[in-house]
C-alpha cells in the first residue's frame, strides 16, 4: 500500500476497485480530471502505480492498495486502513469484476465462488463499511458496475448474468433506503465494452463496431450520470434498446433466446447427455 502524495486534503476522495485496467482505469482517470483525490484497488500493483503516475498531473492525492478482493479479509483490512489515514471517501465506486464462460455443469465452482466472493460479497462489504461514515455526513454517491447481463438470464455466463442481477436489485433497493441521507447509489450496465481485458479474454473478434463502445467513453458518461443522481446509466443506443427489449420479454423466452444468440455467435454448447 503507498500513496504517491500526502493523504491531507481538502479534495473528495473516490474509491475505485478494479482500476489497474479498463472501465475502473479511464473512471479513476475522470475522477482525477475532475479534481478528486483517489484510491485505487486492484491486485496488479504496477498498473495501479502507472495509472497514479498519469493522475499525478492533475495534482491529486493516489492511494494505490494492491490487494485481492476475493479474500474475505480484504476489505475489513482496506478500511482500516483508511482509517489510520483518516481518509473519508466520498465516492465509492464497485467496478472489479471477472467473468466465468462456459456451461454450468464444466465450469470450475472455484472460479464461481471466487466471482461470487468479488461482484457480491466484496461489494456489500465495502459499502457496508463505508455507509456509516456516509449517513453521519449525510451525503455519498455510490457507483455500481453492474451490465447490459444485469437484465438476463445468460446461459453460459449463468453466474456472472446472475450478479450482475443482484447488483441490480441490491442497488435499486438501498437506494431508497439511503435517499433520506443524501446518499445515491447508481448502476452502470454497460454492453460490449473495449479497451478492457474482460474483452481480452472473452477474445471478441471484432474490437470496434455499432455494438461496442470504449471505456473512456463508458466512463464518461458513467461520470456524468453518477453527478446527475442517475439511477441506472446505459451507456450508447443499442444498449439502451437491448435493456428496454429484455423489459418486456417474459423470462422463460428471453433466457432461450439469449441461449441461442449465445450458441450460434460464441460456439458454447451444452454437453450431450449419455
Ligand atoms: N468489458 C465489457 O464488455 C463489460 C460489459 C459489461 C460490464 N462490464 C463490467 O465492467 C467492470 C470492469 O470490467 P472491465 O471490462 O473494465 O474489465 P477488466 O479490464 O478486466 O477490469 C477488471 C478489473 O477488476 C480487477 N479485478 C479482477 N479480479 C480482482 C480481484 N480478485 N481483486 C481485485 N481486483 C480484481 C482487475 O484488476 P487486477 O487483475 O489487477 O486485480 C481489473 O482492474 C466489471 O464489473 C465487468 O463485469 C464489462
Amino acid at each position: 500500500m503507498k500513496t504517491t502524495e500526502p493523504s491531507i486534503s481538502k479534495k473528495p476522495t473516490a474509491l475505485i476497485t478494479g482500476a489497474s485496467s479498463g472501465i475502473g482505469y479511464a473512471l479513476a482517470k475522470r475522477f482525477a480530471q475532475e479534481g478528486y483525490d483517489l484510491v485505487i484497488i486492484a491486485r496488479n500493483e504496477a498498473a495501479l502505480t502507472a495509472l497514479a503516475t498519469e493522475c499525478q498531473t492533475h495534482t491529486v492525492s493516489v492511494l494505490i492498495i494492491a490487494k485481492d478482493l476475493t479474500q474475505p479479509a480484504a476489505v475489513q483490512e482496506i478500511y482500516q486502513s483508511l482509517e489510520e489515514k483518516q481518509i473519508t471517501i466520498d465516492v465509492l465506486v464497485n467496478n472489479a469484476g471477472m467473468g466465468v464462460w462456459g456451461a454450468f455443469s464444466e465450469t470450475a465452482i472455484e472460479e464461481e465462488t471466487q466471482l461470487v466472493e468479488l461482484q457480491i460479497m466484496a461489494v456489500m462489504r465495502l459499502t457496508k463499511v463505508f455507509l456509516p461514515s456516509m449517513i453521519k455526513r449525510q451525503t455519498g454517491k455510490i457507483l455500481n458496475v453492474g451490465s447490459v447481463y444485469s437484465y438476463t438470464p445468460v446461459p453460459y455466463q449463468s453466474v456472472y448474468s446472475a450478479s450482475k442481477a443482484f447488483l441490480l436489485f441490491f442497488s435499486d433497493a438501498i437506494r431508497n433506503e439511503l435517499k433520506e441521507y443524501g446518499i445515491t447509489v447508481t448502476v452502470l450496465c454497460p454492453g460490449i465494452t473495449t479497451q478492457t481485458n474482460f474483452r481480452t479474454s472473452l477474445a471478441t473478434k471484432k474490437e470496434k463496431s455499432f455494438l461496442t463502445m470504449p471505456a473512456e467513453q463508458v466512463a464518461q458518461i458513467a461520470y456524468q450520470g453518477l453527478l446527475r443522481k442517475k439511477a441506472i446509466v446505459i451507456p450508447g443506443l443499442v444498449n439502451k434498446l437491448y435493456v428496454n427489449l429484455m423489459r418486456f420479454l417474459p423470462r422463460a423466452i428471453l433466457a432461450s433466446g439469449v441461449h441461442w444468440i449465445v450458441s450460434v455467435f460464441r460456439g458454447f454448447k451444452v454437453p450431450k447427455k449419455g
